[in-house]
């Protein structure tokens, strides 16, 4: 069965999903980059066409992600849609990374490898209020919660494995 992880850009979720999926020996998936290969094109291209066209794309590959045997990181969007909420509550290993505002928008300024349309040249105040409608909705979508905040991947792992 796969393991979901969920929580907010910069949660960690990639990184900490990578060494959870080596530590149980399953492949580890992004969902974003699923995304991309299933439409062939990139996230801020999809962005461009509209958000709901990135939205129905990411739902897409979240059902085919869904039924293998991995560990998938999601993008931090994916509980704004209520048909993923539905399979995300419906899901028994999905787990949220919660992290504190001020580190989880310190660590989204530093990648600057991954371009995220969201959260471009926004200041804490307008990322706020991306946040924090979400904070509710990652809390019923998951069935496991860890807090990331001054706290080494690793230990994130740990805290994960022990609790699955
Ligand atoms: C988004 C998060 C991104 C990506 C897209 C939208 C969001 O993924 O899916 O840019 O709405 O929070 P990460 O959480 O992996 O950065």
């Amino acid at each position: 069965m796969s393991i979901l992880l969920i929580g907010f850009m910069g949660a960690g979720k990639s990184t900490v999903g990578r060494l959870l999926a080596e530590q149980l020996a399953k492949p580890f998936r992004d969902l974003d980059q699923l995304v991309e290969e299933m439409t062939q094109k990139t996230i801020p291209q999809l962005f461009e066409e509209g958000e709901a066209v990135f939205r129905e794309a990411e739902t897409k590959a979240l059902m085919a992600a869904l039924g293998k045997d991995q560990v998938i990181a999601c993008g931090g969007g994916i509980i704004l849609k209520e048909a993923n909420q539905a399979l995300l509550q419906a899901h028994p290993q999905v787990v949220y990374l919660k992290g504190q505002p001020d580190a989880l928008f310190r660590r989204i300024q530093k990648d600057e490898a991954n371009v995220r349309p969201l959260a471009t040249e926004k200041t804490v105040a307008e990322m706020q209020e991306i946040l924090s409608p979400r904070l509710p909705l990652y809390q019923s979508a998951a069935s496991i919660e860890v807090e990331t905040t001054g706290k080494a991947p690793q230990e994130i792992v740990q805290e994960i494995v022990e609790r699955l």
